[in-house]
């Protein structure tokens, strides 16, 4: 108490209480500032790349995936419907995806329809918008469409083992006149085969 009464003892508490007040204010306008640069970012990428959001959620039994059902063997790779929707259905598994090639016509709309049979994988096709997690127990579902025929690069971008780097597949895009379609609406087509 003593203290207290001293003179300049309150002037030093004041110019104590103005500098901390100061250094918050700073504080919270910066924060202010990056999160609205990374909200920025976010509706930039969204519209600009053609982020989306994770699918709705749906649900698939990740244990009997092989036994039968859409996502059975036979049924992966690209399959066209009688409408002429194009359906890629694929499965990650530790250290692959099925099929390793996949082959799509250029400039039409595609969905691709992922699911895992083990752990968490993912996966980003180099140079487009395709980019989801796949995880166990739901189906990840993406909307795309590739402008030009090439290779692109597939890699499973979610540490899934001691096989990670190792896990990738190929995204062959081919013009729609190299396209199978009469095939596809037959079977599931890849490249892995050829
Ligand atoms: Cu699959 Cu990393």
């Amino acid at each position: 108490m003593a203290e207290l009464t001293q003179p300049g003892a309150s002037i030093q508490e004041n110019a104590a209480e103005r500098t901390a007040r100061r250094v918050e204010r700073v504080w919270a306008w910066s924060m202010t500032a990056i999160i609205a640069l990374l909200v920025a970012v976010v509706v930039f990428t969204s519209l600009h790349w053609g982020m989306q959001l994770p699918s709705s959620v749906e649900t698939i039994d990740s244990t009997r995936l092989q036994l039968g059902g859409e996502f059975s063997e036979g049924n992966l790779g690209t399959s066209v419907s009688q409408t002429g929707a194009v359906t890629v259905r694929v499965l990650a598994q530790q250290y692959a995806f099925v099929p390793k090639c996949i082959v799509v016509p250029a400039d039409t709309p595609v969905t691709l329809r992922a699911v895992s049979a083990d752990v968490v994988h993912g996966f980003i096709v180099q140079g487009t918008n395709v980019n989801t997690m796949v995880v166990p127990g739901y189906v990840a579902t993406l909307k795309t469409r590739f402008p030009q025929p090439g290779d692109y690069r597939m890699p499973c971008h979610e540490f899934c083992g001691v096989g990670h780097q190792g896990m990738w597949a190929q995204v062959r895009v081919v013009a729609r006149d190299q396209f199978p379609f009469e095939q596809a609406t037959k079977e599931a087509v890849n490249c892995a085969q050829r």
